[in-house]
């Protein structure tokens, strides 16, 4: 039976570290057993997050990772420097890709450098509105999971979670529907076959609009193991319905 997961992704928000901290413990507060959940502060406020969840079944994940183990890459986070205070990292999230123009090439080498540094990985797929209307979802996501898998070594992706995140449905309210989502994750799962690895195993989330009144049809999607949620995961109570959701 695989995990089921619900991973809160705060991109650039709330304002300040000492918000984020009161996020995190809200949050905590209203978690309940038997779903894993994690959250994604910003870098700089993921020291203050980690600690004041420490004694907390509720998981911290950075939003990004740079490839290279350290040297001159100004504004960047090496995966080392996550270390206790991260269990895993979010690679190739379509909004780091627009703003870093990362391409698969990168975010392959994002990828084999969060798992050898033992953290545990969300790779981030989806299609673009155009792809999308061009009937090339699948094609695309295909594509990306070849392409993203192709550096990390095979025994380090044992841990590894997929997020199907169709650009066209983030921070649009328009989420896909569950039917959609569980084609293009059945998709997911045969590009991970193909790549060697055992994709029965591998949770696969959905992401884009998910909120307390679209998660119903996500959960009750086959394949689909659970969300990563943007906008509404800095409600605590909205994020709660959703976990629940899951559970
Ligand atoms: P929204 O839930 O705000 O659409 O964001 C989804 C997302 O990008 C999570 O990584």
């Amino acid at each position: 039976m695989r995990e089921r997961m619900v991973i809160g992704n705060w991109k650039m928000n709330p304002p300040t570290i000492a918000d984020a901290v009161e996020l995190a413990r809200s949050v905590a507060d209203r978690i309940p057993a038997g779903v894993l959940v994690g959250v994604a502060p910003a870098a700089v406020a993921l020291p203050a997050v980690s600690d004041a969840l420490r004694d907390t079944n509720l998981d911290v994940y950075a939003q990004d990772v740079h490839w290279e183990e350290r040297g001159a890459f100004t504004g960047q986070i090496a995966a080392s420097m996550l270390r206790g205070l991260a269990t895993g990292a979010i690679v190739g999230h379509s909004e780091v890709r627009r703003d870093q123009c990362d391409d698969d090439a990168r975010v392959a080498k994002k990828l084999a450098r969060t798992v050898t540094a033992g953290l545990r990985p969300i790779l981030c797929v989806g299609e673009s509105a155009a792809e999308h209307e061009a009937g090339n979802a699948s094609v695309v996501i295909v594509r990306q999971i070849a392409a993203d898998l192709a550096e990390a070594p095979r025994r380090g992706l044992q841990r590894l979670v997929v997020a199907y995140e169709p650009i066209w449905a983030i921070g649009t309210g328009n989420p896909a529907t569950g039917e959609w989502a569980t084609l293009e994750v059945r998709a997911i799962r045969a590009a991970l076959k193909h790549a060697g690895l055992d994709a029965e195993a591998i949770p696969i989330l959905y992401g884009g609009s998910v909120s307390a009144r679209s998660v119903a049809e996500f959960a009750a999607a086959d394949g689909i193991d659970g969300a990563l949620v943007g906008g509404a995961s800095l409600d605590p109570d909205e994020f709660a319905a959703i976990v629940r959701a899951f559970g």
